[in-house]
């Protein structure tokens, strides 16, 4: 018989041995790869048997949590109602590199097994580091989110007929983390497979401009299972409309949040850079905004914080105590610019020069101040919304 021949006759036996096993009608076999410990490690194991009569136990103590424990036989595993088997030959190792081992389930539930496996897999990635922020900040925002959403807090707010709808707005100065805080939960959303919406103003706006303008808002602020949804800078929906000249905005925008209902849990977070005092006291009432948490300027203790994220060896050159004292009333925007210009003379003068690094800084500030009206350059907004950019 022809090598490929024995091959794939090897290969109709495990899978049909297997199949007994599971009792599959129609098995796939497959190698999951980078998925496996993660499904392993997820998984009940089932019993085992043996492999054409043959079964080999293996004693190996390492990896205890994802090997199979046998070196020729098959083991089930159970994931939810999903069935696997997994077949092993190891006696082949030599023949064909490490021998044989692959996966075996059911065509029926190939597809949830591979979502199952595809959810596992982001889950366990490892999480997103949040942006600087002082830790009762980052807390506050990760139990209220995050740690509001996590299924035995919810269950235990139905239980008590709590509210499943929960409303954040951040506020603060422009450059201040309050996006960055937003793309971190978010993110976190993501490994946890659920729904997850960011909205800007200009989509906002695009759904006012549709046909049916109360329908398309509404749409903005649902989803389709337990999530977070984050309108980011939504000044014109937001601003008291005593300040402000009225428009139907923020009407819509109360009606639409207060017309959300059914079972899914959902999380509003709003951010917005201007005043709190101008924000509309209609909005900002318990069960529309639950909390507001400031972004505020950093302290010199989270300017240091940020500056040691910088690169190893921009950090190995540069004086870190003195960036930390020069840039007080810094934003981490404006902290950030100044890494960018730090590199950009880096890349000309091959050397980390903080000094001319803060020149061009102010060169760059004195020139939007004067006649720049126009330009719209990293954290310009900061003269837009009120806030002079910091100077060195
Ligand atoms: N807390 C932070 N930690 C780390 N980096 C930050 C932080 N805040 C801001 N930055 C940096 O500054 C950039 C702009 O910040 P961000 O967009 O989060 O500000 P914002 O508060 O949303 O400002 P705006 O009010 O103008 O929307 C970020 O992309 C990030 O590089
Ligand atoms: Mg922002």
């Amino acid at each position: 018989m022809a090598p490929l021949q024995e091959f794939t006759a090897d290969h109709r036996l495990l899978i049909a041995a297997a199949a007994q096993a599971g009792g599959f009608r129609d098995p796939v076999a497959f190698d999951a790869d980078l998925f496996e410990t993660h499904l392993i490690k997820a998984a009940r194991r089932g019993r085992f048997t043996p492999l054409d009569g043959v079964f080999i136990r293996d004693w190996d103590p390492d990896f205890r949590r994802i090997w199979s424990g046998m070196n020729l036989g098959l083991r089930l595993y159970h994931l939810d109602a999903i069935t696997i088997v997994r077949a092993t030959a190891g006696c082949a190792a030599g023949r064909y590199g490490a021998g044989y081992d692959l996966l075996v389930c059911d065509r029926s539930q190939y597809r949830a097994f591979y979502r199952r496996a595809i959810e596992l897999r982001k889950r366990t990635a490892p999480p997103n580091p949040p942006p600087v922020l002082p830790p009762e900040i980052e807390t506050k925002l990760w139990q209220n989110t995050i740690g509001y959403l996590e299924p035995k807090n919810l269950d235990r707010i139905k239980r008590f007929g709590g509210r499943a709808k929960h409303g954040l707005l951040l506020t603060g100065p422009p450059g201040n983390g309050k996006t960055s805080a937003c793309r971190w939960i978010h993110q976190e959303c993501v490994r946890r497979n659920w729904d997850r919406k960011l909205i800007t103003a200009d989509d906002y706006a695009a759904a006012r401009r549709a046909d049916d303008p109360g329908e398309a808002v509404r749409q903005l602020f649902k989803v389709s299972k337990q999530g977070v949804i984050f309108f980011d800078d939504m000044d014109i929906a937001l601003r008291d409309r005593e300040t402000v000249k009225e428009t139907d905005d923020q009407s819509v925008f109360l009606t639409a949040l207060d017309g959300v209902s059914g079972n899914e849990a959902v999380v509003y977070v709003f951010t917005t850079n201007c005043d709190i005092r101008l924000i509309d006291p209609a909005f900002r009432r318990p069960g529309r905004i639950d909390l507001t948490l400031h972004f505020g300027k950093p302290t010199a203790e989270l300017r240091r914080r940020l500056i040691e994220r910088w690169d190893a060896e921009i950090l190995s050159a540069i004086p870190v105590e003195r960036i930390v004292d020069d840039s007080d009333g810094f934003s981490f925007a404006e902290l950030d610019e100044l890494r960018n210009l730090l590199i950009v003379d880096y890349l000309k003068s091959n050397r980390w020069d903080w000094d001319r690094a803060k020149r061009t800084y102010r060169e760059n500030r004195a020139e939007l101040a004067g006649g720049g009206k126009n330009r719209h350059v990293g954290f310009g907004r900061a003269a837009v919304n009120g806030t002079a950019p910091a100077a060195l």
